[in-house]
Order: structure tokens, then C-alpha cells, then sequence
């Protein structure tokens, strides 16, 4: 289902522009400058980034992986422990990891780095125009894992799962394509799932328990787990687009 216009639904829901900052969407992540980076990371963001970062304008991310059988997203990996780890499993694969936290940056910089890894690009900034300007159909597989949770009721409108996030994830996605959600928060588990299957352009194959409550075969454990900071066990969405 696409959400219509007039549809009563809140902009802050939607993703649309703030209305008292119409120029910018609603911001959906924390801080972005964090302690000093020590001089090896600073050199990589320096030096490592500029080669590796996704251009402004990009469009066709199978442009940046010539010769590569497919592309995948990663939005908000953290500190690049599972983006870095499923490019070293997957070399026929290019990923994207978008990331506003220059500390995570450098942290994944080093881990691409470390495991000669040439088939990452990086955007150190907000998913969201990216995945909008995305040509159609080009995303195969999309990674959402422990996304900020904006647990207080006042902070819900900066989730990244919204309608008209959505509705550009979709058009993003190739049919077939498999979208991973991922927290350890009871309410935005909910509402994540609420609002994809609302969409109703992605499909959800969970037969039991075990498929939401188990992390995936495929599944990196990510630092954000491991701090267990939520109120649930994660649990595991798998989606696939239709
Ligand atoms: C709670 S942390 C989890 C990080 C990582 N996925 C993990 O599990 O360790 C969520 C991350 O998503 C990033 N983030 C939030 N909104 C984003 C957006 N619109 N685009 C890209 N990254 C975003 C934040 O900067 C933050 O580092």
C-alpha cells in the first residue's frame, strides 16, 4: 500500500521536511563528532574516505562496483563490524555503508583497511537522500540494524521507519530483494513491523518465533547488541520486496 496524499498522517511520520525547517528532514540519528580520533584514524578519514565515499550524485551504485554481481546497503552500521565482515564473506558483492558518526566512520575505515577490503564505499551522512535518488531496482539486499530507537513518545517522529522512508527503500529495491530490520526495543519492534507490512510492498515469510527471535545464520553480532540496551531480546525481521 502507498501511503496517499491527504492520507491524515503527521509529516514527522512521513519523513517529510520539519515544518519549521522545511529545508531538512526530521534527523534521525545522535551525534556525529565524538572523542578526538586518534592520528591513524584521522589520516583515514582523510586520505582512505575521499576514495571510498559515494559521490554526491550518485545514481546507479552498481557504477561504483564494476564487474560485481549485485549491491548492498547497510544504513546506520555503527563502528563497521558486520558491514566490514559480510564485504570480506561476499567479494562479488559491493556494499554501501552510510554512517553520520565520524567515529564509526573511522572505525569501519580501519577494518576496510586491515582486510584489503575494495569492495566498500562509504557516505558519511544520512541515508535517506541517498536511498531517494537511488535508481530504481538497484539495492538487492538492505541492512537496518539497531537503528537509533528515540524510545521517549516525543522523540518517535526521528525513527528511521517511517512511510515515506519506505516507500523510497521500495522503489530502491530490486523485486526479490531482502530487507533486514533488526532491534531490541519492544515498541519500535512493533511499529517497525506495523509499518512495513502497512507498505504492503514488502513480504514477510515468518512462519514461527524461531524466524524473528533468532538472529540470522548470516547475522554479524554488532556492538550495539552486545550492550543490550533495549527493553526485548532483538528480535529479526527478514522482508523480501515485492
Ligand atoms: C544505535 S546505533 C547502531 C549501530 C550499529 N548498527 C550497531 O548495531 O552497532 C544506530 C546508528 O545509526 C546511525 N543512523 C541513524 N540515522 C541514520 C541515517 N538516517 N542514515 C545513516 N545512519 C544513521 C547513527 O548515527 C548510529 O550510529
Amino acid at each position: 500500500m502507498i501511503i496517499p496524499a491527504g492520507s491524515g498522517i503527521p509529516p514527522a511520520m512521513t519523513g517529510k521536511p520539519s515544518p519549521s525547517r522545511p529545508d531538512r528532514p526530521i534527523r534521525t540519528f545522535g551525534r556525529v563528532g565524538g572523542r578526538a580520533l586518534s592520528s591513524r584514524q584521522q589520516a583515514l578519514v582523510e586520505a582512505l574516505l575521499p576514495r571510498l565515499a559515494v559521490p554526491e550524485a550518485l545514481e546507479d551504485p552498481a557504477d561504483l562496483f564494476p564487474g560485481l554481481r549485485e549491491v548492498w546497503l547497510e544504513i546506520g552500521f555503527g563502528g563497521g563490524e558486520h558491514l566490514a565482515e559480510q564485504a570480506r564473506r561476499h567479494p562479488d558483492v559491493g556494499l554501501i555503508g552510510c554512517e553520520p558518526f565520524i567515529e564509526g566512520m573511522a572505525k569501519a575505515l580501519t577494518q576496510v583497511e586491515a582486510g584489503g577490503l575494495e569492495n566498500v564505499r562509504f557516505l558519511m551522512d544520512d541515508a535517506r537522500p541517498l536511498v531517494a535518488r537511488l535508481k530504481p531496482g538497484s539495492l538487492a539486499r538492505v541492512f537496518i540494524l539497531f537503528p537509533d530507537p528515540w524510545p521517549k513518545k516525543r522523540q518517535q517522529k526521528r525513527r528511521l521507519i517511517q512511510p515515506g522512508f519506505l516507500d523510497d527503500l521500495h522503489r530502491a529495491c530490486r523485486a526479490g530483494a531482502r530487507i533486514r530490520f533488526a532491534t531490541d526495543v519492544a515498541g519500535y519492534a512493533d511499529e517497525a513491523l506495523w509499518q512495513f507490512l502497512r507498505h504492503g510492498g514488502f513480504d514477510w515469510q515468518a512462519e514461527g518465533a524461531g524466524d524473528w527471535r533468532v538472529a540470522p545464520e548470516d547475522h554479524v553480532t554488532t556492538r550495539y547488541e552486545t550492550k543490550k540496551l533495549g527493553d526485548c531480546a532483538p528480535v529479526w525481521f527478514d522482508f523480501i520486496t515485492q
